[in-house]
């Protein structure tokens, strides 16, 4: 299910590098058919809604059987909440073409996407065997909690997809992006250096920052070459294929980030107790170390 959302965050970003939001006008048919001539700009906005459609259905499969199987209320509700959310960015995706590209709709379209991505990675981590087995706690320290400085990385780098999506669709200059780069270098170095020296000795913890450090690392590579094409072919009749593909790759890149550093937030949650859990853990003795 992650993997066709992916799939969809690429067919999505297609749309968009190949200046083909607007190839057809209506929704939510195309061209008043289920099957429009999948020619031009029509065949990446249709097959965009197509794959769309079909996360819609594995959605709505995924909330019946989270409602039906699982025993935490909350998994059930975090289920309504991804289909809620599909539904809510199908209609977006809608609205985006009807009301033509205006009133920052295609942003609010780019952003929803990462955060439905994010969701359905979350519950994939929710209802893995990992988060549900008999995990040891290890106990914080240091003047901002882990949990803390988790959240802010993951908020600023969601702030770097906003003024991201805000570029790519004409609504804001490059410059807050440009400059927002080397400031989410600098959190996520700060945040996986806090993680190596507090929590040395955990797997999971010492994974994500991994991950986190090479993908923000290749993420800014990926954003200078697709500056870098874009400027090359600045006079060429666009889109040309290096623009497409740099530009496509660094947005799904980005939505990957985003995720990771959900998904850190998330293991700092399951393995650090909160300084209020601290205090009953020791009276219970359950903290490892
Ligand atoms: C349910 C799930 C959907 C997801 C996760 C999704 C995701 C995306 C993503 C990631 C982009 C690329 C944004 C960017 O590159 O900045 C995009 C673009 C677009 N999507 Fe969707 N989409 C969905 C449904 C739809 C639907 C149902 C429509 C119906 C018309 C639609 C219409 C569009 C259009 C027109 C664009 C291009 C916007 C532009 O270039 O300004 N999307 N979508
Ligand atoms: C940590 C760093 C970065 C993150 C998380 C990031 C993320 C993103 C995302 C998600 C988008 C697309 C937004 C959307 O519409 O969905 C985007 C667009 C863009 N980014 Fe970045 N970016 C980063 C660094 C950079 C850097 C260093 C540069 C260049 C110097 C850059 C240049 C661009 C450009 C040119 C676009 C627009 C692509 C287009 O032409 O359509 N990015 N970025």
């Amino acid at each position: 299910m992650v993997v066709w959302a992916a799939i969809l965050l690429c067919a999505g970003a297609l749309v968009t590098s190949e200046d083909a939001a607007l190839a057809v006008p209506d929704w939510p048919l195309s061209y008043g058919s289920l099957n429009p001539p999948m020619v031009g700009g029509i065949a990446f906005e249709h097959s965009h809604r197509l794959i769309a459609t079909g996360l819609g259905i594995l959605t709505i499969v995924l909330a019946v059987l989270l409602w039906k199987k699982e025993e935490r209320r909350w998994v059930k509700y975090l289920g309504l909440a991804a289909l809620v959310g599909v539904i809510f960015q199908g209609i977006l995706g809608g609205l985006t073409v009807l009301q033509l590209l205006h009133y920052w709709l295609p942003v609010m379209h780019a952003c929803t996407a990462e955060i439905m991505f994010a969701i359905l990675v979350s519950i994939s981590v929710f209802t893995s065997r990992w988060w549900m087995e008999n995990l040891p706690q290890y106990e914080d320290s240091g003047w901002l909690s882990i949990h803390s400085i988790a959240v802010f990385n993951a908020a600023l780098i969601f702030l770097q997809v906003f003024v991201g999506a805000g570029f790519r669709h004409k609504y804001m200059t490059l410059k807050p992006h440009v400059f927002g780069a080397p400031i989410i270098l600098c959190t996520v170095i700060w945040a996986a250096t806090v993680m190596k020296r507090r929590f040395p000795q955990v797997a999971a913890i010492k994974r994500v920052r991994l991950l986190l450090h090479s993908i923000v690392g290749l993420q800014i590579v990926l954003g200078i070459i697709a500056l870098w094409t874009r400027i090359q072919s600045a006079n060429d009749p666009q889109p040309l294929p290096p623009v497409v593909i740099s530009t496509v790759v660094h947005t799904v890149l980005g939505a990957t980030l985003f995720a990771t550093s959900i998904v850190t937030v998330l293991v700092c949650y399951r393995l650090v107790p909160r300084r209020r859990e601290v205090l009953l853990g020791t009276a219970k003795g359950e903290i490892a170390a």
